[in-house]
This record gives C-alpha cells, sequence and structure tokens, in this order.
C-alpha cells in the first residue's frame, strides 16, 4: 500500500528519495511523486504510473535540494491520476503532505474549510488533512508542528504523513496513527519511511514513531512528542534487516526468489525451537502463556489473505493435536459483528507484515473484552506485534513480491510449533507421534528442495494451461486451505479466475462450471481423505475436466485418473500443506510469467494494507 520515503541532511535528497520509492515499489501502488525544498522553492513532480514513469517526468527538472520526500500511492479517495498523486499543497502553497491512511472525518473538514474559501485540486482526504493545518496555523498563528498537533487531535483515521514547509527548510515532520513510520537516524542526517526497505543502506539505527505520536526534525535534531503535548525520549533501535534481504539476487523476481528460499525459510522459523533428537519443542513466546492457551476453551485465529489461509491450516492443527476449539475469523468481519468474547479465550493474529489494519484492529476488540492475543507475524518490530500479548516471530525474512509465499510456509510451520507445544502440555498427544511429527517436522525443508527440483516440468505444465480463463482448486483436511491457497496464487498474479473449495463441496455448486477446458488442481497426497478425493477426482473426470494432482511419490491409483501429475516426497498428512503448496506456488508465478503480468506488483493488491 502506500509508501513514504523522506530525507534531511546534507546529501541530494532526490536521488535516495527515488531510490527509496522503488525499494517501497513492493507495497503496490498506482502514482508517485516527490517534493524538494531548494533555495527557498518547493518543486513538486507526480505522476501516475510507476516510480519510472516520475523519474522521466522529473528529467531535466530542478531536482536539487537537500530535503525531500516522495510517495507511492494507492488509491483510496480519488482514482489513480496526476491530481491526486502526493505530494498534496496546502491552501497557499506553503507547506506540502504526503499520507498513508484515511482521514475519515474529511468530508467534513472539507466542507468547513470550503466555507472559508479553501479551494482543493484533488479528491484526496489528504489534500484537506494539509489545507485544515494551514488553517490552524494562520488562525491561531502558532508553529507548523504545533498546528499539525492541533489539527491531528481533530483528525478521525488513520495516518502516516510527512509535512515539508518553504519557509522552514531544515524541518520536516512525520506523524502517525495506525500506519507506520520509521526515521532511520544517520550522522547529521535523518531518513523517514513506511518502513525499513528505503533506510537500511544509509543507517541501522531508526526509531519506530508509536500510534499517536509526532516526530519533528529541526535543524539535524530529532524531537519527539505525543498529540496530548507529552514530550517522548526517542527510543533508538538496531535494524536487522540486511541489504541482501530486499533485493533480487539473480532471480528474475522477487516472487521466485521468495519461492526458492523455502527451504530455508521454513527452517529460519524453527530454528533454535525444536530439536527432534532429543525430543525438545520450545516456542519461548508462548512460554509465560503456555496454561493460558492449555486452558483455553477456544482459540479465535484473525487474519486476512493468505496469513487466513495459514489460520485454517492452524485450525485443523489445533483442533487435531490440542483439542481446543477453534474459529477462524476474518479479521474485517470478526472486528465489525459485535463479537461474543470470553476472557478465557485466546485470540491468534497471523499477519506478515504485521500492520494489516483489519487485524490490527480486531487486535484491539479482543483486547478491550479481555482476550489474551498472541501474535504470529513475520516483520519485526511492527504494528501487530507491538499491540499483542505475546507472540512468536516467522523469521522467514522481508517478504518484498505482493503475493505471499515463504510467509505462508513460515507460519504454517510456527503454527504448527505452537500446536504442538500446547498439546504436549495438556497431553493430548502422545509422546511417539510428537517425537515423529518433530522428525518430520525437520525433514520438511529437504522435501520442499525436493519439489523445487521439479521447476521446469511444472513450468511446462503451466504453458499448457497459461490460456485458461477459469480454474478451480480442490482439497479435503489439510488439502483444503491449500487449495485456497492456490487459488488465490493464481488469480493475484496471472488474474485468471480460480476458486478454492472443499473436494466434496465442489458438487454443491462449482461442477456446474466443469467443462473440457477447465483445469482443476487437486490435492490427492496420501492420508486420511486419500480415498475420498480419488471420488471427487472421478467426479470431476465423469465432466471431461482436466485434472491436475498433486500425490505423494509413488502414487499409483490417481496417476491412472489425472491428465497431469505433480509428485511431492510423502510427509505426515498434517504437514502436507508445508509441501503441496509449493508447485501451486510456481505453476502461478509461471503463468503469470507467461501471460506477461507483473508478477511481484500485481494490479490493484498491495502487500501491506494498511486502510480498512
Ligand atoms: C494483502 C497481501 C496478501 C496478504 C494480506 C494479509 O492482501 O496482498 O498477500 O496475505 O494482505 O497481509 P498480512 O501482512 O496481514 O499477512
Amino acid at each position: 500500500m502506500c509508501g513514504i520515503v523522506a530525507y534531511i541532511g546534507k546529501r541530494q535528497a532526490y536521488p535516495i528519495i527515488v531510490k527509496g520509492l522503488q525499494r517501497l515499489e513492493y507495497r503496490g501502488y498506482d502514482s508517485a511523486g516527490v517534493a524538494l525544498l531548494h533555495q527557498g522553492q518547493m518543486n513538486i513532480y507526480k505522476k501516475a504510473g510507476k516510480v519510472t514513469d516520475l523519474i522521466k517526468f522529473a528529467e531535466g527538472k530542478e531536482l536539487n535540494g537537500n530535503i525531500g520526500m516522495g510517495h507511492t500511492r494507492w488509491a483510496t479517495h480519488g482514482e489513480p491520476n496526476d491530481r491526486n498523486a502526493h505530494p498534496h499543497w496546502s491552501e497557499s502553497t506553503i507547506f506540502s503532505i504526503i499520507h498513508n491512511g484515511i482521514i475519515e472525518n474529511y468530508a467534513a473538514l472539507k466542507e468547513a474549510l470550503k466555507s472559508k474559501g479553501h479551494t482543493f485540486t484533488s479528491d484526496t482526504d489528504t489534500e484537506v488533512l494539509i489545507h485544515f493545518i494551514e488553517d490552524i496555523y494562520y488562525a491561531e498563528k502558532v508553529s507548523l508542528e504545533e498546528a499539525v498537533r492541533l489539527a491531528l487531535g481533530e483528525i478521525v483515521g488513520a495516518y502516516a504523513i510527512v509535512i515539508l514547509s518553504k519557509q522552514d527548510p531544515h524541518k520536516l515532520i512525520a506523524a502517525r496513527r495506525a500506519s507506520p513510520i520509521v526515521v532511520g537516524v544517520g550522522t547529521d542526517e535523518f531518513f523517514v519511511a513506511s518502513d525499513a526497505s528505503p533506510i537500511v543502506e544509509y543507517t541501522k539505527n531508526v526509531v519506530y514513531l508509536n500510534d499517536n505520536e509526532i516526530a519533528l526534525i529541526d535543524n539535524g535534531k530529532l524531537t519527539v512528542k505525543t498529540i496530548e503535548n507529552q514530550v517522548k525520549t526517542p527510543y533508538i533501535q538496531e535494524l536487522e534487516l540486511q541489504l541482501e534481504a530486499i533485493e533480487k539476487g539473480g532471480y528474475d523476481h522477487f516472487m521466485l526468489k521468495e519461492i526458492y528460499e523455502q527451504p530455508r525459510s521454513i527452517w529460519d522459523s524453527m530454528r533454535g525451537r525444536l530439536d527432534a533428537k532429543t525430543g525438545h519443542l520450545r516456542m519461548g513466546g508462548i512460554a509465560e502463556f503456555e496454561g493460558k492457551f492449555a486452558n483455553a476453551k477456544r482459540i479465535i485465529i484473525c487474519a486476512c489473505g493468505t496469513s487466513w489461509h495459514a489460520g485454517l491450516v492452524a485450525e485443523y492443527l489445533l483442533e487435531d493435536l490440542c483439542r481446543i476449539p477453534v474459529e477462524v475469523e476474518y479479521a474485517s468481519e470478526f472486528r465489525y459483528r459485535n463479537p461474543v468474547l470470553f476472557e478465557d479465550d485466546v485470540v491468534i493474529a497471523i499477519s506478515q507484515s504485521g500492520e494489516t489494519a483489519d487485524t490490527l484492529a480486531a487486535i484491539e476488540l479482543a483486547k478491550q473484552k479481555g482476550a489474551t492475543i498472541f501474535g504470529v507475524c513475520n516483520v519485526v518490530g511492527a504494528s501487530i506485534p507491538r499491540a499483542t500479548h505475546a507472540g512468536a516471530y516467522t523469521h522467514a525474512g522481508p517478504e518484498i513480491g505482493v503475493a505471499s509465499t515463504k510467509a505462508f510456509t513460515a507460519q504454517v510451520a510456527v503454527l504448527t510449533l505452537i500446536a504442538l507445544q500446547i498439546a504436549q502440555k495438556k497431553g493430548t498427544i502422545t509422546e511417539t507421534r510428537f517425537r515423529t511429527l518433530l522428525t518430520e517436522l525437520e525433514a520438511i525443508p529437504a522435501k520442499v528442495e525436493a519439489v523445487l527440483k521439479q521447476n521446469d516440468a511444472i513450468k511446462e505444465l503451466a504453458a499448457r494451461y497459461v490460456d485458461s480463463n477459469n480454474a478451480l482448486y480442490l482439497g479435503r483436511g489439510y488439502g483444503f486451505p491449500v487449495a485456497l491457497e492456490g487459488a488465490l496464487k493464481l488469480k493475484e498474479i496471472s488474474y485468471i479466475h480460480a476458486e478454492g473449495y472443499p473436494a466434496a463441496e465442489m458438487k454443491h455448486g462449482p461442477i456446474a462450471l466443469i467443462d473440457d477446458a477447465m483445469p482443476v488442481v487437486v490435492i490427492a497426497t496420501k492420508g486420511a481423505n486419500f480415498e475420498k478425493v480419488v471420488s471427487n477426482i472421478q467426479e470431476v473426470k465423469a465432466r471431461k475436466g482436466r485434472i491436475i494432482a498433486i500425490v505423494t511419490e509413488g502414487d499409483k491409483e490417481v496417476r491412472t485418473m489425472a491428465d497431469h501429475v505433480i509428485e511431492i516426497p510423502e510427509t505426515d498428512d498434517i504437514l502436507v500443506p508445508l509441501v503441496s503448496v509449493i508447485p501451486l506456488q510456481l505453476f502461478s508465478y509461471h503463468i503469470a510469467v507467461m501471460r506477461g503480468c507483473n508478477v511481484d506488483q500485481p494490479r490493484n493488491l498491495a502487500k501491506s494494507v494498511t486502510v480498512e
């Protein structure tokens, strides 16, 4: 979603900002812009399209300045055109602003400002905010930072903002509520961004703003205060992020790199947490809350998108292994439907980015109702891990491709460890099964590696189906969430309409769609539901559907019915998602590349959805 990068210091701001915007491209956006302060002038350039379009547009223009800011916009209010792109001017064009988030009360503010004579050049909520700030600035005769503080006190909604003033070329103001802001602290220079990726190559020292905090960088000094005017001491943290982790490293796309990283990232998600030889399993994050988990009458899982699918796998795992009832909720529905929550409920919030607005709001709601909240997140230090009572990081490393791959498998691995630890604590698993599963888990990275070796065959298969208009993904039991995730991957990046369904449920609707042009991808690995899935395959074949089956190595039965099979190494039924999702990721990837789609930044999608 929208990206922010700003610089103030001794270097030229423009190259840093543009490079930073490119590092933020993965978040998803549809226009970009910059503002640069130079010799009392503020130059703003903005363009619909990609950062490269902005660069072309800015060529030959005044690009000097040691202070500036840039933005990639993912449209919410107003279509993605040049006019609505950020930065936006205040009425008198003294101030300008970039903004992530949504100002919910913008319409009322806009009306009030119009009646005072303000005119607006865009359809955005953001422009209203900077006009409002300027209105206060003149009316109250206060400093810009004070005007910002007063204005934010009146704002309903979410924001991460950066503001510059023509009158004050040594000053940069940033603020946050429910949308992240990181300040990078260099030597006599500062960087501001919506995540650390534009900052990491310049400094490892960062300050994460908390909600309702305003950062003022003025003449080389950073001060932080709350919108209630309380001064805070900035807490400087060291970034763990490595630069290589956010670069493509020889792969054509981040998504492919991330798919290939999975043997390593799954291992990283378990590293130090289990040892099959000694039967040791310890999730540090849940140690303190083990009792809460074990005694929970119910576990509620809240998430969105791919993380929701990981949550569905966790439902099967937790019910299966721990005998605790689990509900998996779309965070966006949960937060608005007055859910019933008890103090002995445990809520697990799953999020790659740790910033998803709906998931964050669901956490706040559950907290208010007294539930214990546990986070499973990938981005260290993000808002969700900071809002939860406890949690476990997935340690998959930065995921840049918008379509989630390695984050999903790391989430599933971590959730499996959590389920195993609770099951052991509750005594709902035998020691033998526990040990077997630990051993199997340790073997997963090698099995994923084995699937990756089939990339060429999967690519050939993708070539056969590249022109499909629809696809159906079927699975039962642990294969069902995988079917959903496989379908999501295909639609996200190739724009082929795809649906995931429980295999048996197919006959209650989707079966009507099946004809000889319809690819039906079936998770048909050996396990509890195998025979049932075989029957479902026959139902598809009877209607001439084209079966692509994910089968266990050595399978003979499905092979006789399916049009194509992809073999995966045998593993325990409950660990099948970790291995069976890999060929589906590759299949979608190759189809999308062959269709000429922008794999890493699919249209309309955002990596980090910071608006509801
Ligand atoms: C967006 C992304 C998805 C992701 C979802 C939830 O829609 O495009 O890939 O699964 O948000 O994000 P989270 O960061 O909370 O896992």
